[in-house]
């Protein structure tokens, strides 16, 4: 029997392998990911502790990513066996009650002293900012911390963070125009020549579902703006629309930029030089059959930035899930050390 069931996975494993095969250079490093990425669905645990109150989140991203969690089969009773830790609080709590749960888990623990934070997690859209307090320090430059896209100067670090795939939004209350989805409020000079060049196509009124499918399909690069609403990505993606993220600053904390060549669906470009430059970039960008390559891998990388309810293989829960499970590895000192 158990050899039978251990075929049966193998052969799945082989047959996602092979669909994947003319697609690996959209991924990083392919030979490592989907071994591993098996490796995790066996091996990883998570042990969630108690939160100090009834939990409530700001953002549906943060509330699905946790009852995806609480719901799967990463989560351990045993923190023992655990390889992370994941603190659960509130969006709305203070930074006070904040530290003081943390201290609490340092007391009443010996997980938290063994790396000072460093195999623990939480997640927070906004993202934590700096604060003097020890157990604040300790949390936001040693755990990990999973907010929202795209994050707030300050509130990411780098060489640990990650930021969710966006949700994308059932309501659209974002502006789209045409194919640059935006905020009115944070409406640049960019925006404004854009909507003035008949090359691009832009609309003052959020369109009807229908309508952003059609757009989205039919358009080569769909424009983002850094900093406004970018929902959207993983729908231009899945429609074959190339993202153009507009951005005046080194982007270090796109969705998943452990696991995928951004640089290989993407296309980035500053907002500076106005609209020639993006047209300049965009053209060079998209010589002859380039394009086409551009949008079969993100059409590929698009089953990575879906949110499901009960989670599927490699949609965005498990992306996360193998971001945190790439950050396993801490070093513990023992409790002796401590006293
Ligand atoms: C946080 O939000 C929850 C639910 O919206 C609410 O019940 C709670 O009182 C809030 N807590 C604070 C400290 O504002
Ligand atoms: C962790 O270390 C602190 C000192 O930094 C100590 O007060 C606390 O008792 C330790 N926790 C445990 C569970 O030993
Ligand atoms: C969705 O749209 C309705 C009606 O326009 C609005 O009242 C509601 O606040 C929107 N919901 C979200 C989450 O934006």
């Amino acid at each position: 029997m158990s050899t039978f069931i251990y075929f049966l996975c193998l052969s799945l494993l082989t047959s996602v392998s092979k669909s994947m095969i003319d697609s690996t250079s959209l991924y990083l490093s392919p030979t490592i990911l989907f071994p591993d990425y098996q490796n995790m669905l066996i091996s990883f645990k998570i042990y969630i502790y108690t939160p100090p109150n009834a939990l409530s989140f700001s953002s549906p991203t943060e509330s699905n990513f946790f009852t995806c969690l609480q719901n799967s089969p990463f989560v351990t009773q045993n923190p023992e066996e655990a390889h992370l830790y994941f603190v659960p609080f509130s969006s709305n709590l203070s930074t006070r009650s904040v530290a003081r749960f943390i201290r609490d888990l340092r007391m009443e623990f010996p997980y938290w002293n063994r790396t000072l934070g460093a195999d623990h997690f939480y997640v927070s859209c906004a993202g934590l900012g700096y604060e003097s307090d020890r157990n604040l320090v300790e949390l936001k430059k040693n755990s990990v911390q999973i907010s929202c896209f795209p994050t707030t100067e300050g509130r990411f670090v780098p060489h640990k963070d990650i930021t969710f795939p966006p949700h994308a939004q059932g309501n659209r209350t974002a502006k789209y125009l045409g194919f640059v989805r935006y905020n009115e409020v944070k409406e640049s000079n960019l925006v404004n020549e854009l909507r003035k060049d008949s090359d691009f196509l832009i609309e003052s009124e959020p369109s009807n579902g229908m309508t952003l499918v059609g757009r989205l399909g039919s358009s080569v690069f769909c424009l983002f703006e850094y900093g406004a609403d970018v929902s959207g990505i993983g729908e231009a993606l899945r429609f074959g629309c190339v993202p153009v993220m507009v951005m005046d600053r080194p982007m270090q904390d796109l969705p998943l930029m452990d696991v995928i060549g951004w640089q290989k669906i993407a296309i980035f470009v500053g907002s500076r030089g106005g609209v020639k430059e993006v047209k300049r970039v965009l053209d060079r960008t998209c010589k002859d059959d380039e394009c086409a390559g551009r949008r079969r891998l993100g059409v590929v990388a698009s089953q990575h930035f879906v949110w499901n309810h009960m989670p599927q293989p490699y949609d965005s829960f498990h992306m996360v899930m193998y971001q945190l499970w790439l950050r396993r590895h801490a070093i513990r000192y023992a409790r002796r050390e401590f006293v």
